[in-house]
């Protein structure tokens, strides 16, 4: 019996998968076809699937041409399949045409014809849109445009930045069809709003753009007052928009499974946090203003109280603040907290450097993310037992901010229940937090 394999995403089956998985089938006896799993195509940077590995499994089944479906899980699995089930024919469309000739060692590989104007991609561009206008055109959204290439469902309609002259800049740089003169042009060309302007204007634009009706991805932090935070969580909530935090470690692989493994209890009970986000950065700088709310508090802390809200809670019995004072902001502030069970801590700095790290600790083991944790592709578990020690590797793609705009769009999508990583309870805690520096409550400073 000859035997033939292929692979494929095989998202939202079209009339091309269909005719390759025939032009395959008729090249043997059997066919077996390998759909990539999520956590694969996740791993490969492709973000932009809209149906998950048991929606196209089941898709390709229908179509009754595969007589096995397995699933492709990890890199290098295409040889270990051709030994494992006496493959004879590797085949593949022609837009592959030499990528795999590697394979020629263990069977024959053949590129079938493609068929012609349709792809998974031209249908996902037809779906649903999010469209986001973005409010301030500084480097973090230059970061952002290109990333949210990688996300399916979105469109950046347009920009807005007081400063006319910087954003034409911003929007024929990166391409973007619209500089707008006003947030009502820009609202009007979009359903979603991301607000990436400096953080003192976070809490007006994001009322605007909540009351306009759009939903609103708004960066780190999102403000600096418990109330206003609540204030505009309570807007969303009337208005049935997604408000969600632009954080990117909360939505990084690495991040998320480090916290449900130690949620999973292992490194036994948490009884302490240290973590550390110091990024050197110019005195000179808007960031360094104090009369714009700058400071390494206001910029960096939502950085390290994300995995300690996460892992202890929000009820927080006691915090203390030790600020290294410059021309009237903390260029570096160490942070002592105490919960009931636990106790974290975390340092601050946009004048000074520390090793940027974390460390989760356990009455069973410890957790080691090293330096720069909040955006990393890989953590220790470690142990009294060094044999049980385990290191976890994850992708962390580009600049990272793709797994949030994914989240992001989501969410929009979503028109009701959605699920998010970092909720809103944590959110307002982090402005509470920072609020209690700015209010100078417990501080020490030198
Ligand atoms: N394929 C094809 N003709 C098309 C589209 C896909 O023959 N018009 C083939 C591919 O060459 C591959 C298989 O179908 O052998 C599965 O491809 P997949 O990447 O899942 O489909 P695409 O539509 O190309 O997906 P995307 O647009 O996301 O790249």
């Amino acid at each position: 019996m000859k035997k033939v394999i292929t692979y494929g995403t095989f998202d939202l089956l079209h009339q091309g998968h269909i005719n390759l998985l025939r032009r395959a089938k008729e090249l043997g006896d059997w066919l077996i076809v390998g759909v990539t799993t999520d956590n694969f195509d996740l791993e490969r940077g492709k973000l932009n699937t809209s149906d998950n590995v048991m929606k196209r499994i089941d898709a390709v089944r229908a179509t009754g041409l595969a007589d096995e479906v397995i699933i492709e899980e990890y890199r290098g699995q295409k040889i270990d399949d051709i030994h494992k089930y006496g493959v004879d024919i590797f085949a593949i469309g022609s837009d592959w045409e030499g990528y795999f000739d590697y394979l020629k060692e263990f069977c024959e590989v053949v590129y079938l014809p493609r068929t012609e104007g349709i792809s998974s991609t031209m249908l996902r561009e037809e779906q649903a849109k999010i469209r986001i206008g973005i409010i301030g055109t500084g480097g973090i959204a230059r970061r952002f445009v290109p990333e949210s290439t990688h996300v399916n469902s979105i469109a950046i309609s347009g920009a807005y930045n007081p400063d006319r002259a910087e954003c034409e800049a911003f929007c024929r740089e990166l391409d973007i069809p619209l500089c707008a003169g006003s947030l009502e042009e820009l609202y009007a060309s979009c359903n979603a709003v991301y607000v990436a302007s400096p953080h003192y204007t976070h809490y007006e634009y994001a009322k605007s753009a909540l009351n306009a009706g759009k939903h609103v991805l708004c960066e780190t932090p999102l403000v600096l007052e418990k109330a206003q935070a609540e204030e505009l969580f309570a807007l969303a909530r009337k208005k049935k928009l997604v408000l969600m935090m632009a954080h990117k470690t909360a939505y990084c692989p690495a991040f998320g499974h480090l916290v449900t493994l130690l949620q999973s209890g292992a490194i036994g009970d948490i009884v302490d946090i240290k973590a550390a986000t110091t990024t050197i950065t110019d005195l000179s700088s808007e960031k360094m203003d104090s009369a714009r709310f700058g400071g390494s508090m206001n910029e960096n802390a939502c950085f390290p109280l994300l995995p300690i809200f996460h892992l202890l809670g929000t009820d927080v019995r006691d915090t203390m603040f030790i600020a290294q004072m410059k021309g009237g902001v903390d260029i570096y502030t160490k942070v002592i907290m105490l919960f009931d069970h636990a106790s974290a801590s975390f340092e601050v700095g946009l004048g000074a450097k520390t090793e940027g790290s974390m460390v989760v600790s356990g009455t069973k083991g410890y957790a080691y993310v090293p330096a720069p944790w909040w955006k990393t592709d890989f953590f220790e578990l470690r142990y009294e037992d060094q044999n049980l020690n385990k290191k976890c590797f994850y992708p962390f793609a580009g600049e990272g901010l793709r797994y949030e705009i994914k989240e992001f769009a989501s969410a929009a999508l979503a028109e009701g229940y959605f699920y998010t990583k970092l909720p809103e309870k944590e959110i307002i805690a982090m402005a509470g937090i920072q609020e209690a520096f700015n209010r100078k409550h417990n501080l020490k400073t030198l």
